[in-house]
């Protein structure tokens, strides 16, 4: 299959309460209200598996280690990727993602400590080496993500300490870093109809008006 009849791929990382789920949610609504062919996902979730795998993951009664999480992850990618992602942009839809790969890279590897190496392997398996055409990572300080999410029941990952975060935002902006031609990061501090606009611009940008 000629690959340039793919669809694209957009992810959205970043801390909790960085705002990137609504952000997503907003594109999506956006495209298609442009009639654009687009569908969204999320992870961990996505397939029917990976939504349960979801509800292990985030179980804060759940004691789960450090590998057993990561391959939880993995398996729930795969699954989205080969069941979703693949057959959408195959057939040249836009596919959203809240959160991907990067994810893992973030939280298991500069987070939770894992080996670079291991996960860049395994998220070569589990993407089946798709890569997003773009990722919007929202940056806020670890400081405004605690308290965004504070009065919410906290899940099992979200009750991780405030150095926790500060790894994963660190990490996300090494990773934006090394890779700036796939990478927007935006300031997660600003209102929400700023980030909205800078959003819908770079995608319009990289869709190049094609519909
Ligand atoms: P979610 O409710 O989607 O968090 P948010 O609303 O902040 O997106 O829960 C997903 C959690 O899983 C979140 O804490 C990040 C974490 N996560 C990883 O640790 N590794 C991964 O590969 C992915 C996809 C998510």
């Amino acid at each position: 299959m000629d690959k340039s009849k793919y669809g694209k791929l957009i992810s959205f990382e970043g801390i909790e309460g960085s705002g990137k789920s609504t952000l997503a949610q907003e594109l999506y609504n956006y495209l298609t209200s442009q009639n654009y062919n687009v569908v969204f996902t999320r992870e961990p979730g996505g397939t029917i598996l990976g939504e349960k795998i979801r509800e292990l993951l985030l179980d804060e009664n759940l004691e789960i280690s450090d590998w057993s999480e990561l391959f939880l992850f993995l398996a729930s990618r795969y699954e989205n990727t080969k069941n979703v992602i693949l057959p959408n942009l195959k057939r040249g839809y836009i596919v959203i993602s809240d959160r991907y790969l990067d994810s893992t890279v973030a939280y298991q590897g500069y987070g939770r400590g894992l080996s670079f190496k291991i996960i860049e392997m395994l998220n070569s398996i589990s993407t089946m080496d798709i890569k997003p055409d773009l990722t919007f990572l929202i940056d806020i300080p670890e400081e405004i993500s605690i308290e965004r999410i504070k009065k919410k029941n906290l899940d099992r990952i979200e009750s991780e300490t405030i150095e926790f975060y500060k790894k994963v935002r660190n990490g996300y902006l090494e990773l934006a870093k090394n890779e700036p031609q796939r990478f927007i990061v935006l300031d997660g501090s600003l209102e929400l109809s700023k980030l909205k606009e800078e959003v819908i611009k770079s995608t319009m940008k990289l869709l190049g008006g094609e519909k």
